[in-house]
């Protein structure tokens, strides 16, 4: 039979500490049996954690119980110790009392798309193909920091000195201004834009129009409003309106992504960063920089991104979950002087640190120049994925699709004409094994740009052909069933 679970008694307090004599204890025992009818039928504590509680002998318990018992307060019962006396009103404690769940926002979900679906092929998805990433050397470097003393046995609510410098001194080689005392290690890079949303004073955030979704909706979570400067993917930045909208909403911050952004894919001009930076100074806006897609550019030399040209009061955040290993869910945050206080604190409210072991990894990760060379292997990989996708485009898609030309990254954006009904078209994919996800949610209102992205970092070339074979000939068809209809 299952134990009942025993009643928690307050009876330190009266005592201070202080040891009990029996009649003390039958007394304390007593007003609180007498005090709650809820407590009737239910069991006492056992003896023995009673005498541990209090650091009185088994014996003095025992006796206090017994006491208990002949006033017609307690029963025992066989092996099953005591219990409250039910006295004429049974009423044994009820656990089911339900309190009111709490109030949230009313905040629609967006589904989290599983990339191995039922064997289905993800055409969409921004991750990078987990079989070309480098499962056995991170295995090695675990081995390693397991194997004690290497074992980290506290943590740096910062991030670990020696990891933050080995990001400080990657970023300065590429021409930022950044120490390692400015670097914070996060869970992800989701985490550094989460902090960034805690800590923020001005509560007007701009952003790409069609933004990265997830930080879309971090911000609007946080109460913070957010507006669009819209990006067409094959055009670039529309300056006129960025600048008619900066100047009218007067953001706290602007949240960009320098490289191969998600959903579009785009990349910002040397101009274009030049303006941005300038907007900057004119309306005394700060700028997050998110700058997930720079490892994964092909012929992997640098343009300058907004830290680089903007100096080091623009807040930069990376991450080595897609180039690395998704569920390594590593990413760092690059502050100032000035901003680093407030920011780290929002760190240690919201997660106090990342686990100190894993950041171990990823330093030894680094350390060993696994990093190096598998960013080598993954950008010719990426390389021979993207071109190969270009090439089948070409070979399958009807005359009047358009799609971008990023040159590295996980995403392109294929635009479609607009009598393509994006909704049936992800039906009718759907049942056929293709997934594409559109990103209608990460449009300010009402997407300007009619179509769907594309990964060709997380497929084989058999399943990118399947896809984009099934993908047009499905188009074609709609195509001329609208065709047909006008
Ligand atoms: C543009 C962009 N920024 C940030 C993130 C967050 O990624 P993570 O937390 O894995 O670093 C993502 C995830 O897909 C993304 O697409």
């Amino acid at each position: 039979m299952e134990r009942q679970p025993y009643i928690r008694f307050n009876l330190g307090s009266e005592n201070s500490g202080r040891s009990l004599n029996v009649e003390q204890l039958v007394s304390i025992i007593r007003k609180q049996i007498q005090s709650d009818n809820n407590f009737q039928g239910c069991r006492l504590p056992p003896v023995r954690v009673l005498a541990h509680q209090l650091g009185l002998s088994k014996n003095t318990i025992q006796t206090a119980y017994d006491e208990l018992r002949a006033q017609g307060l307690v029963e025992s019962k066989d092996r099953s110790g005591f219990f409250v006396a039910e006295g004429e009103k049974p009423r044994t404690f009820d656990f089911t009392d339900k309190v009111p769940g709490p109030e949230f926002k009313n905040i629609s979900y967006i589904g989290y798309v599983n990339q191995k679906q039922n064997k289905a092929i993800s055409l969409s998805s921004v991750f990078v193909d987990p079989r070309i990433l480098p499962k056995e050397k991170l295995s090695a470097c675990f081995r390693s920091v397991l194997k004690s003393p290497g074992l980290p046995e506290f943590h740096d609510p910062q991030g670990m000195p020696a990891l933050r410098e080995k990001i400080a001194s990657r970023l300065q080689d590429r021409g930022m201004d950044v120490e390692a005392d400015h670097i914070i290690i996060t869970n992800g890079s989701q985490q550094a834009l989460d902090l960034v949303t805690r800590a923020l004073a001005t509560k007007v955030v701009g952003t790409e129009d069609p933004s990265y979704h997830l930080g879309k909706y971090l911000f609007e979570m946080n109460g913070i409003e957010t507006f669009g400067l819209p990006i067409d993917p094959f055009k670039g930045i529309d300056a006129i309106t960025w600048e008619r909208r900066l100047a009218e909403k007067r953001p706290g911050l602007v949240y960009l992504t320098t490289s191969f952004q998600n959903p579009n894919g785009y990349s910002y001009s040397s101009s274009e960063i030049s303006s941005i930076v300038h907007w900057a100074k004119e309306f005394k806006f700060g700028i997050l920089e998110d700058d997930w897609g720079a490892e994964m550019l092909s012929y992997s030399e640098f343009k300058p991104g907004l830290r680089a040209m903007g100096g080091n009061n623009v807040l930069y955040m990376n991450s080595f979950t897609k180039k690395v290993l998704p569920s390594l869910r590593l990413g760092y945050l690059a502050a100032n002087d000035k901003t680093i206080e407030p920011l780290l604190m929002a760190k240690r409210v919201s997660t106090i640190a990342v686990p100190a072991i894993i950041e171990a990894v990823l330093f030894e990760f680094l350390d060993r120049g696994y990093y190096d060379t598998h960013l080598r292997y993954i950008q010719e990989e990426l390389d021979i994925r993207y071109e190969h996708c270009l090439s089948l485009l070409r070979e399958h898609m009807p005359e009047e699709i358009k799609w971008t030309s990023p040159g590295g990254g996980p995403v392109l954006w294929l635009e479609l004409p607009k009598r393509v009904n994006l909704e049936t078209l992800m039906e009718k994919l759907k049942d056929q094994g293709i997934l594409i996800q559109l990103s209608n949610h990460a449009f300010f209102g009402r997407p300007h740009s009619h179509g769907f992205k594309m990964g060709y970092a997380f497929l084989s070339q058999a399943e990118m052909e399947e896809a984009i074979i099934k993908t047009s000939r499905e188009i074609k068809r709609q195509m001329n069933v609208q065709g047909n209809c006008i």
